[in-house]
């Protein structure tokens, strides 16, 4: 298995240009199952995430090119309908193509999702938005079985609490179903209204995405697109936080300070100074340490998840205590036994974990949990005093494209050991 090996201690100084974010990528992926026209996706990224769905349309009879970052596919006829166990267990978003399938087919038989080991995960939300279509579900031997005879209909959907899959899920098959769909408690992430543009340029009629209430009147039939990623707000606030670990300045090329919503205004306060100019943002850090600053994660506009564990490291060597606390995944502090193996002062109870800031940490070989987390060990070993050595770089490849070479560009010393 492939590890990064990081010398920390080198300011960064340089541009790093932003991808399109991987998970506005695979739900707009999913939707050319709704068409058998050409849907074309500019500024795609290059992942392990983003090959794994291609591999599992390509079986459902996607034809697919992919040139650069230009994605184009195109779902002619649907030769399978059923997403199996293998293609859909290591990646949840590919659950995504339950609704495209039934709302295009009528029928479906998707494996139960796997994912990053965040918690539980299930996808209750998902099911019941559909069936509220009028889908017909029954689970089979870690399979759902799905159908809709007569097609899907709108309904009134009320989330219990929002979720970003099962409203992004909702949207897609509600854009072929007869008459209109009204969520409440909808997910307002950047994304979904990235998807929602892009139904929109297929003929869909999807209103409001990015408010609580959204609205899709069905059509009967979608066309193809043209339509553009929206740069990775995820990508963004990690490499902003890598200057407050390593100290420098970067210009973050298509960086977007409004896409990190809450997560902005709490990097200016630990002491980042973000500039948005025309083409992206200048980040540096003020003074020679972050300020510890409290967080609690929440959904679109608050604090995001995915952002927590880059922030704990951030933390690790701020000048005072900071609270974190995780209210989205029950299980989402991982990195924190990893970062303490680098001299971090993290107390976790529960969803909440007190971090004390030390002056510097050390380097140390340190085994990587799960896609951000990741992350959060990188930026730790270039602010680190020595050597880190981040094992299983597998989850980074899901999500960050051509980390190390964005990385090394900028003065950083950090190179892929590659494994057996
Ligand atoms: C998406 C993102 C992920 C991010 C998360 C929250 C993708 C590919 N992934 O994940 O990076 O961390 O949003 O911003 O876009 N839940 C249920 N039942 C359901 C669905 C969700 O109980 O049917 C729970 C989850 O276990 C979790 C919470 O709801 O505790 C939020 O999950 P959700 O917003 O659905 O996250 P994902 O869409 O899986």
């Amino acid at each position: 298995m492939d590890r990064l090996a990081i010398i920390g201690g080198r300011p960064l100084f340089g541009e790093i240009a932003i991808s399109g974010a991987k998970n506005s990528a695979l739900k707009l992926m999913a939707a050319s199952l709704l068409t058998d026209e050409p849907l074309v996706i500019e500024n795609t990224p290059r992942l392990a995430d983003v090959d794994m769905l291609l591999k599992l349309l390509a079986q459902h009879g996607v034809d697919v090119e992919f040139e650069g970052s230009t994605l184009k596919l195109q779902a002619a006829t649907i030769k399978s309908t059923e997403a199996p166990y293998d293609l859909v267990r290591k990646m949840r978003a590919s659950f995504n193509v339950l609704g495209p399938l039934l709302a295009r087919e009528g029928k479906a038989r998707v494996s139960l999702p796997g994912g990053c080991a965040i918690g539980a995960r299930p996808v209750d939300l998902h099911l019941k938005a559909l069936a509220a279509m009028g889908a017909k579900i029954d689970l089979d031997e870690g399979y759902v079985v799905a159908s809709a005879t007569g097609g899907l209909h709108g309904a009134k959907i009320d989330f219990p609490f929002v979720s970003v899959g099962a409203t992004e899920h909702a949207i897609l098959a509600a854009t072929l179903a007869k008459g209109e769909t009204i969520l409440t408690n909808a997910a307002r992430e950047p994304e979904i209204v990235d998807l929602a543009d892009c139904l929109n340029a297929m003929g869909a009629r999807v209103e409001n995405a990015g408010r609580s209430t959204v609205r899709i009147a069905g059509v009967d039939r979608l066309g193809g697109a043209h339509h553009t990623v929206v740069p990775d707000r995820i990508e963004f606030g990690s490499y902003a936080m890598a200057v407050g670990a390593a100290g420098g300045e970067l210009f973050l090329r298509n960086g977007r300070i409004d896409l990190l919503a809450a997560a902005g205004g709490v990097l200016e306060e630990a002491g980042l100074k973000l500039t948005q100019e025309e083409n992206g943002v200048r980040v540096r850090r003020l003074g020679d340490r972050c300020r510890a600053v409290n967080i609690v994660t929440q959904p679109h506009p608050g604090f995001f998840t995915d952002l927590q564990a880059q922030f704990m490291a951030l933390m690790a060597t701020a000048d005072g205590v900071s609270v974190i606390k995780e209210t989205i995944f029950e299980n989402r502090f991982m990195h924190a036994p990893e970062l303490a193996r680098m001299g971090a002062q993290i107390s976790v109870d529960g969803q909440i974990a007190t971090v004390r800031g030390v002056k510097r940490l050390k380097g140390a070989p340190v085994m990587a949990t799960d896609l951000r987390a990741s992350m959060s060990l990188v930026l730790a070993g270039l602010g680190a005093e020595g050597q880190t050595i981040v094992n299983r770089v597998y989850h980074l490849d899901r999500g960050f494209e051509r980390l190390e070479e964005k990385l090394s560009h900028c003065g950083a010393l950090i190179e892929r050991v590659k494994g057996d």
